[in-house]
Protein backbone atom coordinates (compact mmCIF):
# COMPACT_ATOMS: atom_id res chain seq x y z
CA UNK A 1 0.00 0.00 0.00
CA UNK A 2 1.58 3.51 -0.93
CA UNK A 3 0.19 6.59 1.30
CA UNK A 4 -0.03 9.60 -0.74
CA UNK A 5 0.70 12.91 0.85
CA UNK A 6 -1.78 14.78 3.25
CA UNK A 7 -2.94 17.97 0.30
CA UNK A 8 -2.64 20.82 2.70
CA UNK A 9 -4.14 23.40 0.69
CA UNK A 10 -3.45 25.28 -2.44
CA UNK A 11 -0.72 27.65 -1.54
CA UNK A 12 1.46 24.94 -0.35
CA UNK A 13 0.54 22.93 -3.72
CA UNK A 14 1.44 26.03 -5.83
CA UNK A 15 4.20 27.52 -3.87
CA UNK A 16 6.40 28.14 -6.94
CA UNK A 17 3.94 30.10 -9.11
CA UNK A 18 2.17 32.33 -5.62
CA UNK A 19 3.84 34.66 -4.21
CA UNK A 20 4.87 33.28 -0.75
CA UNK A 21 8.13 33.05 1.17
CA UNK A 22 9.89 29.69 2.58
CA UNK A 23 8.74 31.30 6.05
CA UNK A 24 5.35 32.57 5.01
CA UNK A 25 2.92 31.64 7.36
CA UNK A 26 0.25 29.77 5.32
CA UNK A 27 -3.68 30.62 6.53
CA UNK A 28 -5.38 27.57 4.71
CA UNK A 29 -8.39 25.70 4.94
CA UNK A 30 -6.96 23.36 2.61
CA UNK A 31 -9.07 24.69 -0.04
CA UNK A 32 -8.22 24.11 -3.87
CA UNK A 33 -8.25 20.14 -4.89
CA UNK A 34 -12.55 20.32 -6.09
CA UNK A 35 -13.59 17.61 -8.41
CA UNK A 36 -13.54 17.88 -11.95
CA UNK A 37 -17.12 16.39 -12.94
CA UNK A 38 -18.04 14.61 -16.28
CA UNK A 39 -21.72 15.29 -17.23
CA UNK A 40 -22.95 12.09 -18.58
CA UNK A 41 -26.94 13.16 -18.87
CA UNK A 42 -27.26 16.49 -19.94
CA UNK A 43 -24.82 16.35 -22.97
CA UNK A 44 -27.23 13.66 -24.39
CA UNK A 45 -30.32 15.43 -23.73
CA UNK A 46 -29.17 18.51 -25.57
CA UNK A 47 -28.28 16.02 -28.93
CA UNK A 48 -24.95 17.33 -28.95
CA UNK A 49 -21.52 15.43 -29.21
CA UNK A 50 -19.73 17.98 -26.52
CA UNK A 51 -18.04 17.07 -23.78
CA UNK A 52 -18.87 19.42 -20.95
CA UNK A 53 -17.57 19.69 -17.39
CA UNK A 54 -18.01 21.21 -14.44
CA UNK A 55 -15.74 22.10 -11.80
CA UNK A 56 -17.77 21.97 -9.14
CA UNK A 57 -16.08 24.73 -6.47
CA UNK A 58 -18.91 24.13 -4.52
CA UNK A 59 -16.81 21.90 -2.23
CA UNK A 60 -14.27 24.47 -1.41
CA UNK A 61 -14.46 24.38 2.60
CA UNK A 62 -16.48 27.29 2.82
CA UNK A 63 -18.29 25.82 0.09
CA UNK A 64 -17.46 28.32 -2.38
CA UNK A 65 -14.24 29.30 -5.19
CA UNK A 66 -13.93 32.33 -2.77
CA UNK A 67 -11.83 30.09 -0.40
CA UNK A 68 -8.94 30.35 -3.20
CA UNK A 69 -8.34 33.80 -3.31
CA UNK A 70 -9.17 33.98 0.69
CA UNK A 71 -6.22 31.95 1.76
CA UNK A 72 -3.94 33.94 -0.52
CA UNK A 73 -5.11 37.35 0.33
CA UNK A 74 -5.40 36.79 4.48
CA UNK A 75 -2.45 34.81 4.39
CA UNK A 76 -0.62 38.12 2.52
CA UNK A 77 -2.38 40.90 5.06
CA UNK A 78 -1.19 38.29 8.09
CA UNK A 79 2.43 38.71 6.51
CA UNK A 80 2.18 42.17 5.77
CA UNK A 81 0.81 42.57 9.90
CA UNK A 82 -2.30 43.33 9.46
CA UNK A 83 -4.76 42.92 12.64
CA UNK A 84 -7.72 43.14 10.34
CA UNK A 85 -10.14 42.30 6.84
CA UNK A 86 -13.01 43.83 5.33
CA UNK A 87 -14.91 43.29 2.53
CA UNK A 88 -18.25 43.86 0.65
CA UNK A 89 -20.16 40.93 -0.40
CA UNK A 90 -22.85 39.51 -1.78
CA UNK A 91 -22.59 36.37 0.83
CA UNK A 92 -19.69 34.24 -0.30
CA UNK A 93 -16.41 36.09 0.03
CA UNK A 94 -18.07 37.46 3.34
CA UNK A 95 -18.28 33.53 4.54
CA UNK A 96 -14.77 32.83 3.26
CA UNK A 97 -13.21 35.94 4.74
CA UNK A 98 -15.26 35.28 8.05
CA UNK A 99 -13.48 31.60 8.15
CA UNK A 100 -9.90 32.39 7.15
CA UNK A 101 -9.63 35.03 9.57
CA UNK A 102 -10.87 33.00 12.50
CA UNK A 103 -7.80 30.63 11.09
CA UNK A 104 -5.78 33.63 11.74
CA UNK A 105 -7.06 34.82 14.62
CA UNK A 106 -7.54 38.69 13.21
CA UNK A 107 -10.86 40.23 12.83
CA UNK A 108 -13.46 40.76 9.96
CA UNK A 109 -15.76 43.24 9.02
CA UNK A 110 -18.07 41.94 6.34
CA UNK A 111 -20.98 44.79 5.12
CA UNK A 112 -23.83 42.68 2.93
CA UNK A 113 -26.38 44.28 1.18
CA UNK A 114 -29.62 43.54 3.74
CA UNK A 115 -32.21 41.04 3.15
CA UNK A 116 -30.51 40.27 0.08
CA UNK A 117 -27.98 37.21 0.90
CA UNK A 118 -28.53 33.96 1.24
CA UNK A 119 -29.53 32.30 4.50
CA UNK A 120 -26.54 29.80 4.61
CA UNK A 121 -24.29 32.70 3.81
CA UNK A 122 -25.59 35.01 6.31
CA UNK A 123 -25.37 31.87 8.68
CA UNK A 124 -21.37 31.02 7.68
CA UNK A 125 -20.39 35.27 8.60
CA UNK A 126 -22.18 34.98 11.93
CA UNK A 127 -20.83 31.43 12.78
CA UNK A 128 -17.43 32.36 12.49
CA UNK A 129 -17.51 35.26 14.68
CA UNK A 130 -16.91 38.19 12.07
CA UNK A 131 -18.75 41.77 12.62
CA UNK A 132 -21.67 41.58 10.47
CA UNK A 133 -22.82 45.09 8.81
CA UNK A 134 -26.36 44.58 6.88
CA UNK A 135 -26.18 48.32 4.60
CA UNK A 136 -29.46 49.22 3.25
CA UNK A 137 -27.32 49.56 0.18
CA UNK A 138 -26.78 46.76 -2.55
CA UNK A 139 -23.54 44.82 -2.90
CA UNK A 140 -22.01 48.31 -5.33
CA UNK A 141 -22.18 50.53 -2.59
CA UNK A 142 -21.06 48.15 -0.24
CA UNK A 143 -17.97 48.16 -2.03
CA UNK A 144 -17.84 52.14 -2.55
CA UNK A 145 -17.84 52.36 1.61
CA UNK A 146 -15.07 49.53 1.73
CA UNK A 147 -12.73 51.36 -0.23
CA UNK A 148 -13.44 55.07 1.57
CA UNK A 149 -12.95 53.33 4.91
CA UNK A 150 -9.55 51.76 4.23
CA UNK A 151 -8.40 54.71 3.81
CA UNK A 152 -9.58 55.92 7.44
CA UNK A 153 -9.25 52.51 9.25
CA UNK A 154 -6.58 50.15 9.52
CA UNK A 155 -8.03 47.31 7.38
CA UNK A 156 -7.24 45.29 4.59
CA UNK A 157 -9.69 44.87 1.72
CA UNK A 158 -9.94 41.54 1.08
CA UNK A 159 -12.34 41.87 -2.50
CA UNK A 160 -11.01 40.99 -5.69
CA UNK A 161 -9.66 44.32 -5.91
CA UNK A 162 -7.25 42.92 -3.87
CA UNK A 163 -4.29 41.41 -6.49
CA UNK A 164 -3.55 38.28 -3.83
CA UNK A 165 -7.52 37.59 -4.65
CA UNK A 166 -6.73 36.35 -8.14
CA UNK A 167 -3.77 34.64 -7.45
CA UNK A 168 -4.99 32.47 -5.49
CA UNK A 169 -8.15 31.74 -7.55
CA UNK A 170 -5.76 31.15 -11.13
CA UNK A 171 -5.07 27.87 -9.73
CA UNK A 172 -8.28 26.80 -10.64
CA UNK A 173 -7.17 26.78 -14.06
CA UNK A 174 -3.87 24.84 -13.08
CA UNK A 175 -5.58 22.29 -11.97
CA UNK A 176 -8.28 21.67 -14.96
CA UNK A 177 -5.04 21.86 -17.59
CA UNK A 178 -3.43 18.92 -14.96
CA UNK A 179 -6.83 16.33 -15.05
CA UNK A 180 -7.53 17.19 -18.74
CA UNK A 181 -3.74 17.19 -20.25
CA UNK A 182 -4.92 20.59 -21.99
CA UNK A 183 -6.89 23.39 -21.48
CA UNK A 184 -10.22 23.15 -22.31
CA UNK A 185 -11.91 24.45 -25.75
CA UNK A 186 -14.19 26.51 -23.62
CA UNK A 187 -14.49 27.77 -20.48
CA UNK A 188 -18.14 29.28 -19.07
CA UNK A 189 -18.25 31.48 -15.61
CA UNK A 190 -20.79 33.12 -14.40
CA UNK A 191 -19.89 36.98 -14.20
CA UNK A 192 -20.58 39.44 -11.35
CA UNK A 193 -17.28 41.64 -10.20
CA UNK A 194 -15.39 39.56 -13.04
CA UNK A 195 -12.57 39.03 -10.59
CA UNK A 196 -12.53 35.26 -11.58
CA UNK A 197 -12.86 35.36 -15.01
CA UNK A 198 -9.73 37.59 -15.12
CA UNK A 199 -8.30 34.99 -12.62
CA UNK A 200 -8.32 32.18 -14.75
CA UNK A 201 -7.41 33.52 -17.46
CA UNK A 202 -4.05 34.81 -15.75
CA UNK A 203 -3.68 30.49 -14.92
CA UNK A 204 -4.29 29.64 -18.20
CA UNK A 205 -1.85 32.34 -19.31
CA UNK A 206 0.75 31.38 -17.39
CA UNK A 207 0.76 27.34 -17.54
CA UNK A 208 0.76 27.96 -21.88
CA UNK A 209 3.79 30.46 -21.65
CA UNK A 210 6.61 28.94 -23.17
CA UNK A 211 9.04 31.68 -22.37
CA UNK A 212 8.26 33.15 -18.92
CA UNK A 213 7.04 36.18 -21.02
CA UNK A 214 3.41 35.48 -19.38
CA UNK A 215 5.22 37.08 -16.16
CA UNK A 216 8.08 39.61 -16.54
CA UNK A 217 6.06 41.28 -19.90
CA UNK A 218 3.02 40.32 -21.06
CA UNK A 219 0.97 39.74 -17.94
CA UNK A 220 -1.29 42.62 -17.72
CA UNK A 221 -3.77 41.35 -14.72
CA UNK A 222 -1.14 40.13 -12.24
CA UNK A 223 0.23 43.29 -10.95
CA UNK A 224 3.24 42.02 -10.90
CA UNK A 225 2.60 38.83 -8.42
CA UNK A 226 3.03 35.95 -10.77
CA UNK A 227 5.85 34.11 -10.16
CA UNK A 228 7.28 32.22 -12.95
CA UNK A 229 7.94 28.66 -12.84
CA UNK A 230 9.45 27.09 -15.83
CA UNK A 231 8.39 26.60 -19.36
CA UNK A 232 4.87 26.02 -21.03
CA UNK A 233 2.93 23.04 -19.58
CA UNK A 234 0.08 23.40 -22.19
CA UNK A 235 -0.29 24.86 -25.56
CA UNK A 236 -3.36 26.09 -25.81
CA UNK A 237 -6.05 28.11 -23.87
CA UNK A 238 -9.79 28.45 -23.87
CA UNK A 239 -12.02 30.62 -24.85
CA UNK A 240 -13.18 32.72 -22.20
CA UNK A 241 -17.22 32.93 -22.09
CA UNK A 242 -19.07 34.91 -19.36
CA UNK A 243 -22.59 34.35 -18.53
CA UNK A 244 -24.21 37.27 -16.08
CA UNK A 245 -28.23 37.23 -15.43
CA UNK A 246 -30.43 39.67 -17.87
CA UNK A 247 -30.96 41.91 -14.70
CA UNK A 248 -27.70 42.87 -13.70
CA UNK A 249 -25.58 42.25 -16.88
CA UNK A 250 -23.76 45.47 -17.43
CA UNK A 251 -21.32 43.44 -19.84
CA UNK A 252 -24.09 42.56 -21.95
CA UNK A 253 -25.92 46.39 -21.81
CA UNK A 254 -21.95 48.19 -22.26
CA UNK A 255 -22.35 50.42 -19.15
CA UNK A 256 -22.71 49.90 -15.23
CA UNK A 257 -26.48 49.21 -14.13
CA UNK A 258 -27.44 51.07 -10.83
CA UNK A 259 -30.30 48.83 -9.86
CA UNK A 260 -29.22 45.61 -10.30
CA UNK A 261 -31.85 42.43 -9.90
CA UNK A 262 -31.38 38.77 -10.18
CA UNK A 263 -32.60 35.53 -8.10
CA UNK A 264 -29.03 34.71 -8.31
CA UNK A 265 -28.28 37.02 -5.38
CA UNK A 266 -24.61 35.75 -5.39
CA UNK A 267 -23.87 37.72 -8.98
CA UNK A 268 -26.62 40.85 -8.11
CA UNK A 269 -23.84 43.43 -9.10
CA UNK A 270 -24.04 46.11 -11.51
CA UNK A 271 -20.85 47.96 -11.43
CA UNK A 272 -18.26 45.28 -11.71
CA UNK A 273 -14.69 46.00 -10.51
CA UNK A 274 -12.24 43.77 -12.64
CA UNK A 275 -14.47 45.96 -15.83
CA UNK A 276 -11.42 46.52 -17.93
CA UNK A 277 -9.43 43.50 -17.00
CA UNK A 278 -12.92 41.36 -17.74
CA UNK A 279 -13.26 43.26 -21.17
CA UNK A 280 -9.51 42.53 -21.89
CA UNK A 281 -9.52 38.85 -21.47
CA UNK A 282 -12.62 38.82 -23.73
CA UNK A 283 -10.97 40.06 -26.53
CA UNK A 284 -7.48 37.68 -25.87
CA UNK A 285 -9.35 34.57 -25.83
CA UNK A 286 -11.88 35.37 -28.41
CA UNK A 287 -14.40 34.43 -25.90
CA UNK A 288 -18.36 36.38 -24.90
CA UNK A 289 -20.37 37.98 -22.78
CA UNK A 290 -23.98 36.96 -22.77
CA UNK A 291 -26.87 36.54 -19.82
CA UNK A 292 -28.96 34.56 -18.90
CA UNK A 293 -32.34 35.03 -17.73
CA UNK A 294 -33.77 34.18 -14.55
CA UNK A 295 -35.85 31.24 -15.44
CA UNK A 296 -32.86 29.96 -17.63
CA UNK A 297 -30.60 30.28 -14.66
CA UNK A 298 -32.94 28.16 -12.49
CA UNK A 299 -33.71 25.75 -15.06
CA UNK A 300 -30.11 24.78 -15.46
CA UNK A 301 -29.59 24.39 -11.42
CA UNK A 302 -32.43 22.13 -11.24
CA UNK A 303 -31.42 20.30 -14.46
CA UNK A 304 -27.67 19.82 -13.10
CA UNK A 305 -29.26 18.20 -9.62
CA UNK A 306 -31.74 16.13 -10.96
CA UNK A 307 -29.95 14.45 -13.77
CA UNK A 308 -26.36 14.51 -12.73
CA UNK A 309 -26.43 14.73 -8.76
CA UNK A 310 -24.57 18.03 -8.97
CA UNK A 311 -26.22 20.72 -6.41
CA UNK A 312 -25.10 24.45 -6.77
CA UNK A 313 -26.63 27.75 -5.95
CA UNK A 314 -28.65 29.51 -8.42
CA UNK A 315 -25.61 31.86 -9.44
CA UNK A 316 -23.10 28.70 -10.74
CA UNK A 317 -25.94 27.56 -12.37
CA UNK A 318 -25.55 30.82 -15.02
CA UNK A 319 -22.34 28.78 -16.32
CA UNK A 320 -24.01 26.06 -17.45
CA UNK A 321 -27.15 27.58 -18.56
CA UNK A 322 -24.93 29.94 -20.98
CA UNK A 323 -23.04 26.93 -22.02
CA UNK A 324 -26.26 25.04 -22.66
CA UNK A 325 -28.11 27.23 -25.20
CA UNK A 326 -24.70 28.44 -26.49
CA UNK A 327 -24.08 24.08 -27.47
CA UNK A 328 -27.89 24.12 -28.52
CA UNK A 329 -27.23 27.58 -31.16
CA UNK A 330 -24.22 25.82 -32.21
CA UNK A 331 -22.36 28.92 -30.96
CA UNK A 332 -20.51 26.29 -29.39
CA UNK A 333 -19.47 23.80 -31.99
CA UNK A 334 -20.01 19.68 -31.39
CA UNK A 335 -16.48 18.22 -30.90
CA UNK A 336 -15.80 21.21 -28.35
CA UNK A 337 -14.75 20.44 -24.62
CA UNK A 338 -16.34 22.75 -22.10
CA UNK A 339 -15.46 23.31 -18.59
CA UNK A 340 -18.25 25.27 -16.96
CA UNK A 341 -17.31 26.30 -13.38
CA UNK A 342 -19.70 25.87 -10.56
CA UNK A 343 -19.10 29.02 -8.41
CA UNK A 344 -21.03 27.85 -4.52
CA UNK A 345 -22.52 24.94 -3.46
CA UNK A 346 -26.21 24.13 -3.66
CA UNK A 347 -26.95 24.41 0.31
CA UNK A 348 -25.93 28.00 0.45
CA UNK A 349 -29.09 28.63 -0.83
CA UNK A 350 -31.60 26.27 0.62
CA UNK A 351 -34.34 28.63 0.38
CA UNK A 352 -34.51 29.74 -3.79
CA UNK A 353 -33.89 25.95 -3.59
CA UNK A 354 -36.98 24.77 -1.91
CA UNK A 355 -39.44 27.09 -3.40
CA UNK A 356 -38.34 25.66 -6.88
CA UNK A 357 -38.73 21.97 -5.97
CA UNK A 358 -40.87 19.79 -7.95
CA UNK A 359 -39.95 16.56 -6.10
CA UNK A 360 -43.26 16.11 -3.98
CA UNK A 361 -43.15 15.99 -0.17
CA UNK A 362 -45.38 13.39 1.15
CA UNK A 363 -46.95 13.62 4.26
CA UNK A 364 -48.13 9.97 5.43
CA UNK A 365 -48.74 8.11 8.06
CA UNK A 366 -46.18 5.62 10.13
CA UNK A 367 -47.52 2.58 8.28
CA UNK A 368 -46.60 0.04 6.10
CA UNK A 369 -49.36 0.08 3.58
CA UNK A 370 -48.74 3.88 2.69
CA UNK A 371 -45.24 3.72 2.42
CA UNK A 372 -45.80 1.08 0.01
CA UNK A 373 -48.21 2.95 -1.84
CA UNK A 374 -45.49 5.68 -2.11
CA UNK A 375 -43.46 3.69 -3.74
CA UNK A 376 -45.74 1.82 -6.39
CA UNK A 377 -47.20 5.36 -7.39
CA UNK A 378 -44.08 6.98 -7.13
CA UNK A 379 -41.61 4.29 -9.22
CA UNK A 380 -40.40 5.80 -12.70
N1 LIG B 1 -20.68 32.87 -8.34
C1 LIG B 1 -20.80 33.01 -7.02
C2 LIG B 1 -21.43 31.90 -6.26
C3 LIG B 1 -20.33 34.17 -6.39
O1 LIG B 1 -20.44 34.28 -5.07
C4 LIG B 1 -19.76 35.19 -7.17
C5 LIG B 1 -19.29 36.43 -6.55
C6 LIG B 1 -19.64 34.99 -8.55
C7 LIG B 1 -20.12 33.82 -9.10
C8 LIG B 1 -19.04 36.00 -9.46
O2 LIG B 1 -17.65 36.03 -9.37
O3 LIG B 1 -17.42 38.43 -8.91
O4 LIG B 1 -15.47 37.07 -9.58
O5 LIG B 1 -17.24 37.62 -11.22
N2 LIG B 1 -19.52 36.75 -5.35
C9 LIG B 1 -18.97 37.90 -4.65
C10 LIG B 1 -19.27 37.81 -3.17
C11 LIG B 1 -19.26 39.18 -5.27
O6 LIG B 1 -19.33 38.85 -2.51
O7 LIG B 1 -19.39 36.71 -2.66
P1 LIG B 1 -16.88 37.36 -9.79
Amino acid sequence: MTFRPRYTGLIDRYRDRLPVHDDTRIISLGEGNTPLIRLHNIPSLLGKEVDIYVKYEGLNPTGSFKDRGMTMAVTKAVEAGSRAIICASTGNTSAAAAAYAARAGITAFVLIPDGKIAQGKLAQAMMHGSTVLQIQGNFDAGMKLVKEVADHAPVTIVNSINPFRLQGQKTAAFEIIEELGRAPDYHCLPVGNAGNITAHWIGYCEYSSASGDHVTKACAFCEGHCRFAGGAIVGNRPKMVGYQAAGSAPFITGGMVDNPETVATAIRIGHPQSWDYAWQVQKESGGWFDACTDEEILAAQKLLAEKEGVFCEPASATSLAGAMRDVKNGKIPEGSSIVCTLTGHGLKDPDTAIKQSSGPVLKIAAELDEVKRAILDNLA
